[in-house]
C-alpha cells in the first residue's frame, strides 16, 4: 500500500481537528504541521515561516510530502494553494481567486448580487465622507443597527454592530481612519441589521458537486447570554436544530447550488471547503458570510462525528470526484467548549502553567500551547477546545463540561452556556 506524507498550514484547534481526522486513515504516514502548536498529538509542529511558500515548498520536498491542506484564511487569500499547485504538490483549498468570497467581503457582496444569491441589503464605501452620510441617512430613516463590516480579513472582528449614530460614525472612524485593521478597514460594506436564528454550513466542494457536512451553531460573543465583544468562536453544537430537512433544501437550492454554480461560471470555481454562515430571517434563509475554508471552532465540533474518511473526502475534491454519497455522519450530537485566557479577545496573559490530564487527550484540541520540558503553558487567546459527542445533545453539552473542568490553569475562562439556546430550540420542537 503506497503511504503519504501530509503538511498541514495552520496551528490552532481546527487543524488538531483536521489532522486527527487525516490520521485515521492507514494511508496516512506522517503529518507535518506549519507552525503547528505543541499540544498537537498526531501531528510534527513545524514552527518555519507559514508565509514563506518557497520555504514550505522546500520542506515538503525535502520530506516527501505527496499532499498539502492549505486550513487558515491568509494564506488562502495570498494565493498558496496556486503557489504549491504550480510546484506540482496536489493541495485542498480554494486558489486565491476563489479565496476572495472571504478575502473580500466587497467581492462576496457583489458575487450575491449577480447571482441573486440572497442576503442583507448593503452598501459598499472607500472613502470616509461617504460613509458617514450614508449612515446618518440611514439612521433618520430609522435604519438602526447598521451593520459595519471591514472589507478586508480581521481575523473574525471586523464587524460592529452599532446600535446607535454615534456608535457607527465612531467605528467607521477608526476602521477608515485610525486603521484598527491596517488596510483591512480601508473600505467597508454597511449592512441591514438582520434577525433570526443563526447555522454554520460547512461544505466541500469540487467546483461542481457541493456537500453539506454537518450544520452547527457557533457562539461568536465572549460572554454568556451573547454578550461582549465579539471572537473567534467561544463553543460550537452540532447538529443545529434550527436547520430542519426543510430549511437545508431550501439552502441547497437558493444558497449553496448558486454559489458553486456562480463561481464556475465566473471561471474561478471553488474547491475545498466552503464556510456559510446564515441567518434564518421571516423572509428565508440569508447569507451573513461565507469563509473560504473549516470554522474554527465548527471544524472540531463536527469532524469528531465524520464516519467517511476525510482524507479520500479530500482528494475527491482536489480530483473533482466528489458525490454526495462519500460523505457520512453518526446521528449523534457534539458540543465543542473553548477554553481561553480571561481577557481575550483583548489582553491576556501568556505563560501560564495548564494541567490537561493524559486521559483526555481524546477529547482536547490544542491552539495556544506550548511545551517546556513536560508541561504545557498557555500561548494564546483561545487555549484549547474541549469536545465531546453523545447520542443527545444534553448529555454531550454535560460532558463537554465535565471534560472542560478537568483541564485547568489560573486564567481560565470560557462560557458557561454553548448550547442552552439549541436545547431550548429543541424543547419547543
Ligand atoms: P461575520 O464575520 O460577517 O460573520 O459577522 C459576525 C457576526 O455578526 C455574525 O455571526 C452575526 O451574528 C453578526 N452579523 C453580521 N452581519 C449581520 C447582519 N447583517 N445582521 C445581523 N447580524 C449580523
Ligand atoms: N468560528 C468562526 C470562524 O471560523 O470564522
Amino acid at each position: 500500500m503506497k503511504t503519504v506524507n501530509i503538511l498541514v498550514l495552520g496551528g490552532g484547534g481546527r487543524e488538531h481537528a483536521i489532522i486527527k481526522a487525516l490520521k485515521k486513515n492507514d494511508r496516512v504516514e506522517r503529518i507535518y504541521c506549519v507552525p503547528g502548536n505543541d499540544g498537537m498529538d498526531g501531528g510534527i509542529p513545524f514552527p518555519i515561516d507559514i508565509n514563506n511558500f518557497p520555504l514550505l515548498a522546500r520542506f515538503a520536498r525535502t520530506e516527501h510530502v505527496g499532499y498539502i491542506v492549505v486550513s487558515p484564511d491568509n494564506q488562502l487569500a495570498d494565493g498558496a494553494v496556486d503557489f504549491f499547485e504550480e510546484a506540482g504538490f496536489p493541495c485542498f483549498g480554494p486558489n486565491k481567486a476563489a479565496a476572495r468570497l472571504e478575502s473580500s467581503k466587497i467581492f462576496a457582496k457583489e458575487f450575491m448580487k449577480r447571482h441573486h444569491i440572497p442576503t442583507a441589503r448593503y452598501e459598499a464605501f472607500e472613502t470616509l465622507e461617504k460613509a458617514k452620510a450614508y449612515v446618518e441617512k440611514e439612521a433618520a430613516a430609522g435604519h438602526l443597527p447598521l451593520v459595519i463590516k471591514a472589507d478586508g480579513l480581521a481575523l473574525g472582528k471586523g464587524v460592529v454592530i452599532a446600535e446607535t449614530l454615534e456608535e457607527a460614525e465612531e467605528t467607521l472612524t477608526r476602521f477608515m481612519q485610525e486603521d484598527a485593521f491596517g488596510t483591512s478597514g480601508h473600505r467597508v460594506v454597511i449592512e441591514e441589521f438582520m434577525e433570526g436564528p443563526e447555522v454554520t454550513v460547512l461544505t466541500l466542494t469540487d467546483g461542481k458537486t457541493i456537500v453539506p457536512l454537518l450544520s452547527s451553531m457557533d457562539h461568536k460573543r465572549a460572554l454568556d447570554g451573547d454578550k461582549g465583544p465579539n471572537t473567534g468562536g467561544m463553543g460550537v453544537i452540532a447538529p443545529n436544530p434550527y436547520y430542519t430537512p426543510e430549511v437545508a433544501e431550501l439552502c441547497r437550492k437558493t444558497i449553496f447550488v448558486p454559489t458553486v454554480q456562480g463561481m464556475r461560471d465566473e471561471g474561478t470555481p471553488f474547491k475545498g471547503c466552503l464556510y456559510f454562515g446564515l441567518m434564518l430571517t421571516q423572509d428565508g434563509p440569508k447569507v451573513v458570510e461565507y469563509n473560504c475554508r473549516f470554522g474554527d471552532p465548527e471544524a472540531q465540533a463536527i469532524l469528531p462525528l465524520l464516519k467517511s474518511d476525510l482524507y479520500t473526502l479530500f482528494r475527491a475534491v482536489t480530483e473533482e470526484t466528489l458525490t454526495p454519497e462519500m460523505v457520512e455522519f453518526s446521528s449523534d450530537s457534539s458540543c465543542c467548549v473553548i477554553l481561553a485566557s480571561e481577557g481575550y479577545p483583548k489582553s491576556y496573559e501568556k505563560n501560564v502553567e495548564i494541567k490537561l490530564p493524559h486521559h483526555l487527550r481524546d477529547k482536547i484540541y490544542c491552539a495556544g500551547v506550548r511545551k517546556k520540558g513536560s508541561t504545557y503553558y498557555t500561548n494564546g487567546g483561545r487555549v484549547v477546545s474541549v469536545v465531546e459527542t453523545a447520542p443527545t445533545l444534553e448529555e454531550a453539552i454535560a460532558k463537554a463540561y465535565e471534560t472542560a473542568d478537568q483541564v485547568t490553569f489560573r486564567t481560565k475562562y470560557f462560557r458557561k452556556d454553548i448550547g442552552q439556546k439549541a436545547l431550548k430550540a429543541l424543547e419547543r420542537k
